[in-house]
């Protein structure tokens, strides 16, 4: 299974922050957006990762990131010169995918909690598509799935007026590499875009998507709007300083995953010791 951040977009919603920044450099409480969805591939087990920006930000996100060498991954870049939609992600990345499974995660997605990285893990040989759907109180906002009375998914609408259920489609997504070519096969939507919605449909009308319902310990925030970004931080607050719980490190997960040695996260920990972050990783050794 290999992994791609998509973190590209306008960041247009939170202008002006976002005019000469790009939305998943922007600080979740002591560290890069990008470092949380990062985090969930690598708890994953995912290490190839690509990740796709715009060509402006693309060089930020390299000085940032590097290879991925330092947390035993490897990562590689490409640009999305326009953001036609999510979708265009396997596009770009048809190479990178080749005939391997993928799965694609927001840059501006952050997932907590629920032990949800298990359930991709177990589908590393997945055939068709696997999804998530979690219950929110707004999912006009989201991609929405409709299910019969068996729970069964019946039906999937991009941001619909008059959402069928409660039920939204969170930012992450594994599919085999067959999502390449039905990317390339789908039409513009009235947005604009080619979207991430219609790639479900494609696998949901061959019998081929298994969506799994999360429950409620799965915390899922997009961090998308000055409001939800204010919520996410506040969030991260309360898990590190009340709970002394670290999330959104790329240190921590690849030591967990086995990616790196105790002795080569210690030398990450020390290169970063006088900041916060770093004391924090430090004190959860
Ligand atoms: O957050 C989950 C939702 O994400 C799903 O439920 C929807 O089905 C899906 O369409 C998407 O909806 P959004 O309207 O929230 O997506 P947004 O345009 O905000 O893009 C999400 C991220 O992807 C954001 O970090 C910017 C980046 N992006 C977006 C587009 C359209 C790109 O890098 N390139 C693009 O072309």
């Amino acid at each position: 299974m290999k992994g791609i951040i998509l973190a590209g977009g306008k960041g247009s919603r939170l202008y002006p922050m976002t005019l000469s920044v790009s939305k998943q450099l922007l600080p979740i409480y002591d560290k890069p957006m990008i470092y949380y969805p990062l985090s969930t591939l690598i708890k994953c087990g995912i290490k190839e990762i690509l990740i796709i920006s715009t060509t402006d930000d693309l060089p930020i996100f390299k000085r940032l990131l590097g290879d991925g060498s330092q947390w035993g991954c490897s990562f590689c870049y490409e640009s999305q010169n326009f953001p036609k939609g999510l979708a265009d992600a396997f596009i770009v990345g048809d190479e990178f995918i080749g005939n391997s499974n993928v799965t694609l995660i927001l840059g501006d997605n952050f997932f907590f909690g629920g032990n949800f990285e298990n359930e991709i893990i177990s589908r590393k040989y997945l055939k068709g598509g696997f999804i998530f759907a979690l219950r929110v109180s707004n999912p006009k906002r989201y991609g929405v799935i409709e299910f019969d009375n068996d729970f069964n998914a019946v039906g999937i609408e991009e941001k619909p007026k008059r959402p069928k259920s409660p039920y939204a489609v969170p930012g992450i997504y594994c599919y085999d590499s067959s999502v390449v070519s039905k990317a390339k096969s789908l039409n513009f939507s009235e947005r604009g875009e080619l979207e991430i919605s219609d790639i479900n449909k494609a696998f949901l009308n061959d019998t081929n998507l298994e969506v799994k319902v999360l429950n409620e310990n799965t915390i899922w925030l997009d961090t998308g709007t000055v409001d939800s970004l204010m919520k996410a931080n506040h969030f991260v607050e309360t898990l590190q300083k009340r709970k002394g719980i670290l999330v959104g490190s790329p240190e921590l997960s690849a030591f967990q995953s086995n990616f790196i040695t105790k002795e080569t996260l210690l030398i990450l920990v020390e290169s970063m010791a006088e900041s916060k972050y770093g004391k924090f990783l430090k004190s959860n050794l």
